[in-house]
Formats: structure tokens, sequence, C-alpha cells
């Protein structure tokens, strides 16, 4: 048996899970930010490190307290190391070191990308959830705040990348269009809500044109939006629209032109490689007409985590962690934050 503490401080969420064998959730503390971010209509870097080293301790004793375990039971410590804010990443990976060189355990430095990744291999309840052992290739799209990339994933740990956003992050659109629309922060389930209640026909925003098969690109999109909306009435000073604008029209053709460019690419790309699965993973996985757009069109299954696995979360950096534990990879005590880290 294999239990790993993991420590996830990528972005404004500070987190510590205790993971069994890569599969089952022992416990996961999440202490998120958000509310107060939400002013400043995203994630405000400075104030998301000050609350990291604030909450960092308490989160992890709860989630030791949870798990009814002590340090002697743990295997190892893992800790998300990048992508992501270099101040809130700090947080995470000096706490991790601490606790690791204190306690006598192996560190193991894990990329985030990886972690919303192997979400799918925990044994949790969710009505996306794969029931049987996935088999590979898959076909992995990842949507977050941050990141908007297709890879196609050969075998444990060993990954291709096929496309990625050129601007901005699928969620930094939805977020971007919610602010535009004031409708609060953060954007994805607002604009969905609001995207309920509206015509997706009502306007069309046009697909972009780009050079790679399988990239993405989201700040057209949300440019196209802009001048629709001024075009129907003057914006105010204060952010605030006036009233007969058709805010649910706009949220949900907003909604339909960047699920439909997600969707397009993520089954050409599953067809193209002979995936036997797609996997979704990252806050935007959450979005209803997205995961209904990819299950509907693509040929193989599709999975999703359930919420509190799509968004961020320490417990999915656990199941990570597992299978490079077992690959026989350590981070040395030089382990360093890598805010642009990649995936390949
Ligand atoms: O994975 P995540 O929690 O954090 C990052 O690593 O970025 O993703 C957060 C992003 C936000 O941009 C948020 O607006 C978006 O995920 N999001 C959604 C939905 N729920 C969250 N986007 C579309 N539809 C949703 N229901
Ligand atoms: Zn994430």
């Amino acid at each position: 048996m294999t239990r790993i503490l993991a420590i996830e401080t990528s972005c404004d969420e500070t987190s510590a899970a205790v993971v069994q064998d890569g599969r089952q959730v022992l416990s996961n503390v999440v202490a998120s930010q958000m509310d107060l971010h939400a002013k400043y209509g995203g994630v405000f870097p400075e104030l998301a490190s000050r609350l990291h080293v604030e909450a960092i301790v308490p989160v992890i004793s709860e989630t030791m307290e949870k798990a009814h375990l002590d340090w002697k039971d743990l295997d190892a410590i893992a800790v998300t190391y990048g992508p992501g804010l270099a101040g809130s990443l700090l947080v995470g990976v000096n706490a991790a070191k601490g606790i690791a060189l204190g306690r006598g355990l192996p560190l193991i430095g894990i990329n985030h990308l990886e972690g919303h990744v192997y979400a799918a291999w925990l044994q949790v309840e969710g009505d996306g959830m794969p029931k049987e052992e996935l088999k590979f290739p898959l076909l992995i799209l990842i949507v977050s705040g941050g990141h908007s990339e297709l890879f196609l994933m050969r075998d444990h740990l060993k990954y291709d990348r096929l496309g990625q956003t050129v601007d901005d992050a699928a969620g930094e659109a939805f977020d971007k269009v919610a602010r535009l629309l004031n409708l609060g922060y953060p954007g994805g389930p607002v604009i969905e809500k609001a995207a309920a209640k509206g015509n997706p026909a009502a306007y069309h925003f046009s697909k972009p044109k780009l050079d790679g098969e399988y990239d993405f690109s989201f700040s057209g999109i949300k440019t196209a939006v802009l001048r629709e909306v001024q075009r129907s009435a003057t914006i105010r000073s204060d952010g605030s629209l006036p009233s007969g604008v058709p805010v649910p029209d706009f949220a949900a053709s907003f909604q339909a032109s960047a699920v439909d460019q997600l969707c397009d690419k993520t089954v050409k790309a599953a067809e193209a490689t002979g995936a036997t699965a797609i996997l979704m993973g990252g806050g935007v996985s959450a979005n209803t007409a997205l995961r209904t757009a990819i299950k509907t069109r693509a040929h193989v299954p599709v999975y999703w985590p359930p919420l509190w696995l799509c968004t961020d979360n320490a417990a999915m950096i656990g199941a990570a962690a597992y299978w490079r534990f077992m690959a026989g990879q350590r981070a040395g005590w030089d382990l360093d934050v890598e805010p642009s880290l990649r995936l390949e």
C-alpha cells in the first residue's frame, strides 16, 4: 500500500490530500480564495501567495486528521511545482520540502496538468468517471483558467502535445466575457447559467483560422462579443450595462462558439489518433454544454471528473504522484518552482 500526501498551491486554491495507491482519496481539503479575488475580477497573484502562506499549515493538518493517519503511515510527499503563479507555487513547494526533510520522506514534484489528467484514475463517484480500466492511447483535453491543451497520452506518464491555445485559455475567455457582460467571477458558471435562458444562435461568432490543426484561439471571440455588445448599447463607465441588452443571448452565443471550437478539434484529434477514449479535465470541463457536445459527436467514450475534481485540488496531484513514485522518480532538495512548466 502506497500513501502519498499531496500539496497543491499553483493558483488560488490551497489544497492537501492523502491518496492511497493513486486511486483512493483518504482525504482532500481545499481552501478556496475565490471570493477574495472576485472583487478584482480574477486572481490577484500577490494576494494569492499571502493567503496560501496563511492557509497551508491548517489545510495540511486538517487533511492528515481526516485521513486518520500518522506521519509514519506516509510513503512520500508530492507537490505541484508548475505551471502556475510563482509566488503561489513557492508556498507549496517549500511546505512539501520542509515536511519531507523533517519526516525523512521522499519528495515528488508533479506537473499540475498531469494532475488534471490523473483525476480520471481516482475511484470516486461521478457520472462521467470511467467504470473500467482505461486503455491507451487516450486523448486528453485540459481546459481551465490557465490552459487549453490537447494531448495524446501514449502510456502512463507519456504525452504528445497535439495543440494548445495561441492566446487566451478557454476559462480565461469565459471569465473575460462574464466581466464584459457584468455577470461576476468566476465566469464559467455564471455564463453557463445565463446561457441557459438565451438563444445560442442569436449571434454568430465565427471560428478562428489557425495554422496548427489542433490549436485553439479564444481572444477573437471575446473581442467579437465586445463589438456586438457595443453595437447594441453603450457600456456605462462603471462597466454595467443598460437594461435591454440581451445578456442571456450574448452568453449563450459566446458559449456555443467556444464549445464548438473545443469540441471540433477534440473529436477530430480523437479520430485521427485512434484514441480509445477522451478524458476531459480542468475547470471548464465542468461545463455541461461542452460535455454534451463532445459526448454527442465523439465515436469513443468520453469521461470527465466530478465537479470537485475538475477544479484545482490536491487529490489529483496525489493520483499522478503514485505513478511517478512507482516509476522510481524522486525530486532533489533543489526542486524549484517552474511557472511555465510544460507537459510533454
Ligand atoms: O482548473 P481551474 O479550477 O483552475 C485553473 O487551473 O485555472 O479552472 C478555473 C476556470 C475558470 O476560468 C472558470 O471560469 C472555469 O474554469 N469554469 C468554467 C465552469 N466552471 C469553471 N468554465 C465554463 N463552464 C463552467 N461551468
Ligand atoms: Zn487547474
